[in-house]
């Protein structure tokens, strides 16, 4: 069987460290090791619409800003097709058949959905379209026929919504779709990357965001303020590693290279961490390391973007070109499961016919 990867985003800001250590990093690894058939990376836009459905040009103008995003992490359009979900109109006709496979009460139940229903201050009227996004989320990775899927940990409840479709589908249909495989990043620190503040998520609005398109001077700014720990105040003073960001940080992006390089005092983490523990080593230190380190892992990123965004023409055609392979496997798909449905009529023009002449009768008193 075909390995196959589909990931994706909702276009609604630039994309920031956490993204990278949850999942761009990872992509673009796996991109690279050539162990997959095809790739597909989603710009999530009509799903982005349904909590933004009253500010359409916040989506509109950042669907370029995470393609350039895509490319500056190293996401190569040779490897990988970048495509933009809302032009892919075979996504919204799975969704609609899918959508006969989940009840009310099971999307309910979805936890990421719950959460993000708060967020929003969406209690007692939640809009449809919204609600029911995990079902397109399952028509966005059973199209590509997916067999992985490399996301954050907050996508796990999409997930296995998904393989719910697939099997139920699956079963009633006959075997049709592929369920799909999560892959969560490996450390423990890329899972939950805390914001620069120690606010167990980085996010826009709290203001506490690293973004892989800033500039040297605010990543020095914003690693020079971060929160560490709060009981250690004097230099002497043992520190707590744990729970502390600069070490989170550390753990999720530093390298046994950065050592020899910016650090060679030190063997590794471990070591710098033992020290920090004892006592005797400074926030500002930590902090200088971590933005040598955080520079090394940005530098060529910012650089790659910067390229791009001299060239607009032909990210747009990456788009265009991404997109159109995209719906191409995505109709075949639809094909398939139209098949399987048999909501195929006019592929043979005995169907329907046959379907009239070999009608089941019709119970006394009608069929329920
Ligand atoms: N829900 C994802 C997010 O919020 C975006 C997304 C949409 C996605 N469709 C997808 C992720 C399919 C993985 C697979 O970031």
């Amino acid at each position: 069987m075909s390995k196959i990867i589909l990931t994706g985003d909702r276009p609604t800001g630039r994309l920031h460290i956490g993204h990278y250590v949850g999942s761009l990093r990872r992509r673009v690894e796996l991109q690279e090791s050539g162990g997959f058939d095809e790739i597909y990376i989603m710009i999530a836009d009509a799903q982005a619409l349904t909590d933004n459905f009253d500010n359409p040009g916040k989506v509109r103008e950042n669907i370029m800003q995470v393609a350039l995003d895509y490319l500056a992490a190293g996401i190569d359009p040779e490897k990988s097709n970048i495509l933009i979900q809302s032009q892919i109109p075979e996504l919204t006709e799975l969704t609609f058949y899918y959508a006969n496979l989940v009840t009310v009460a099971r999307l309910q139940r979805n936890p990421t959905v719950k959460s993000e229903i708060q967020m929003r201050g969406f209690e007692g009227s939640i809009p449809v379209g919204f609600f029911t996004y995990p079902i397109s989320q399952a028509a966005d990775i059973t199209a590509f026929k997916a067999t992985t899927v490399p996301v954050g940990e907050d996508q796990e409840p999409m997930l296995e919504q998904t393989r719910e479709i697939v099997r139920s589908f699956n079963r009633i249909y006959g075997d049709t779709l592929v369920e799909p495989e999560i892959m969560l990043p490996e450390n423990e620190a890329s899972l939950r990357l805390p914001g620069t503040d120690g606010h167990a998520k980085m996010s826009k609005s709290l203001g506490n965001c690293i973004y892989l398109s800033d500039d040297e001077k605010s990543v020095q700014k914003k690693i020079m303020s971060m929160f560490t720990d709060p009981g250690h105040l004097r230099i002497e003073d043992p520190g707590k590693v744990e729970g502390n960001t600069v070490f989170t940080y550390l753990d999720a992006f530093s390298k046994p290279e950065h050592f020899t390089e910016f650090l060679p005092d030190y063997e590794n983490l471990d070591e710098l961490k033992d020290h920090y523990r004892r006592g005797g080593l400074g926030d500002v230190k930590i902090k200088k390391f971590l933005n040598k380190v955080m520079q090394d892992t940005l530098a060529p990123i910012r650089e790659r973007r910067k390229e791009y965004e001299q060239n607009l023409d032909y990210v747009y055609e990456v788009l265009k070109k991404g997109t159109e392979k995209a719906e191409q496997k995505a109709a075949s798909t639809l094909d398939d499961v139209k098949r399987s449905m048999r909501i195929n009529y006019f592929e043979d023009d005995q169907d329907l016919i046959n379907a009239y002449k070999n009608r089941a009768e019709e119970p006394e008193g009608g069929r329920r």
